[in-house]
């Protein structure tokens, strides 16, 4: 299928969000040495900063839940670039760890909203045959994100030029800001705020080949979907038999998503490396270069095979390869003879299926599964749910290893896949093709 030019800049520019995602997690663990050398830094210093950008992401999904409806998607996200753009000045230029502190806050506040608002305008914007892999450009653009941010320390690094470092950031904002500025609302929003003629107009500009009657037929679909679906205002929907599972589902997903330890991956591979014996910071650095190459290239893997593979047997499959990489390094550490190379080798089988699976599918599933009145505060507790944990492991990752050492810390990832594996067979629905309006009709047995 052949997306018009309209909604391929839209798309493209929906997954400059996650690329803003991406660069400004990725970007502290380079910056972090010569932030020590220029000011006072305690381990609660650095602590607090570094939990920052989580922390603020939980507010900044909070407060996209509240404003998605009211302002619209693409108001949001316009706040959001603005914020990026603010952040990544302030944290460039910050004169002691308050500010910086503050400056990661903000940008964690613009990186949580954007998670949630830049998913959910690509799935109302995608036709259905696409989606998966329209949806999955956001989760690429994230690991783009964080490799380049990983090439930018990389290259920086020689010259110890920590506030270039964080202010580039800017530069992609600002171009998400003059996209956003240009772009036209979700269709499914406008209609959601009984704008019918607007959705109408923009949905046969984004997909000029669609028959004005087939787009009455998708406008009345989306209508009668807010007519049945349990007011939103009430948290208390969330409990209706047809709404429980999914929001199950999604939360639970995300959780299993941070506790299979990716982010212990991301911001520690040097440390992980060092642990298990790769010599020198510069091959440490390299292979962490290494890893968020193959991030890339899996989360492309990914996106071709989504909509044809189908969401279910790609989820099992990935949490079935996480488990057994995660537990194949456990091992590793816990023989005393261990070779580096044999848990790199581990290290990067455990990153192909995560980034082919588990990566995309949490955030796909979020932007497609919850009925679209209660899809804002749906999909808030389901990022709400990725970003606390993504804090708790974060955080609870160093005190971990040095407490229980690195078998057992990798062994209980792995046991979290191997959980992950009975709860995605036993929960797991398959939405591959399957338009969001018949996603909600069938909505009373998502499983299986
Ligand atoms: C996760 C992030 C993670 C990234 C790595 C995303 O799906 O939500 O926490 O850093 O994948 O590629």
């Amino acid at each position: 299928m052949t997306l018009g030019s309209a909604l391929l800049r839209l798309i493209a520019l929906a997954a400059l969000f996650g690329f803003l995602f991406g660069f400004d997690e990725g970007i502290i663990a380079g910056a972090l040495p010569f932030i020590s050398t220029t000011f006072t830094v305690t381990p609660a210093s650095e602590g607090l900063m570094t939990a920052a950008v989580p922390l603020g992401a939980v507010l900044g999904v909070v407060l996209a839940a509240v404003y998605s409806d009211r302002l619209g998607r693409r108001r949001v996200l316009m706040l959001c670039a603005l914020v990026f753009v603010a952040g990544s000045i302030l944290s460039g230029a910050a004169d002691g760890m308050e500010m910086l502190t503050l400056s990661r806050l903000l940008l964690g506040i613009a990186i949580g909203a954007s998670s949630m608002a830049a998913p959910m305008f690509l799935a109302e914007l995608a036709p259905p045959a696409v989606r998966g892999a329209v949806v999955s450009a956001f989760q690429l653009m994230i690991t783009v994100g964080i490799l380049i941010s990983y090439l930018v320390s990389l290259g920086l690094a020689p010259f110890e030029q920590w506030r270039v470092m964080l202010a580039l950031g800017m530069v992609p904002a600002a171009v998400a800001l003059v996209g956003i500025l240009r772009s036209p609302e979700s269709p499914r929003w406008l209609v959601l705020r009984g704008r019918d003629d607007e959705a109408r107009a923009t949905i046969a500009k984004l997909e000029p080949t669609r028959a004005p009657v087939d787009i009455e037929h998708l406008v009345k679909e989306i209508r009668a979907n807010i007519a049945h679906t349990p007011d939103a205002a009430r948290w208390g929907a969330f409990l209706a038999p047809r709404v429980l599972p999914v929001v199950v589902f999604a939360m639970v997903l995300f959780f299993l998503q941070q506790l299979s330890g990716i982010n212990a991956v991301i911001y520690y591979a040097p440390k992980i490396m060092s642990e298990a014996g790769l010599p020198g910071v510069h091959a440490q650095l390299f292979a962490t270069v290494g890893i968020g190459t193959l991030n890339v290239a899996m989360t492309i893997v990914a996106m071709m095979v989504v909509d044809r593979m189908g969401r279910r047997p790609l989820l099992i499959g990935g949490f079935v390869g996480a488990a057994a990489s995660l537990a194949f390094i456990a091992y590793t550490f816990a023989t005393p003879e261990n070779d580096s190379i044999i848990a790199l080798a581990g290290l990067v089988a455990y990153i192909a299926f995560f980034a082919v699976s588990l990566g995309p599918l949490p955030w796909l599933y979020m932007s497609e599964l919850f009925p679209i009145r209660l899809k804002t505060r749906g999909m808030a507790l389901a990022a709400c749910a990725n970003w606390a944990m993504n804090f708790l492991v974060v955080f609870l990752f160093p005190v971990v290893l040095a407490g229980a050492g690195a078998a057992v810390t990798f062994g209980i990832f792995a046991a979290f896949c191997a959980f992950g594996v009975v709860f995605a067979y036993l929960m797991a629905p398959e939405t591959k093709g399957v338009s969001l309006e018949e996603i909600e009709r069938t909505l009373e047995a998502p499983v299986g």
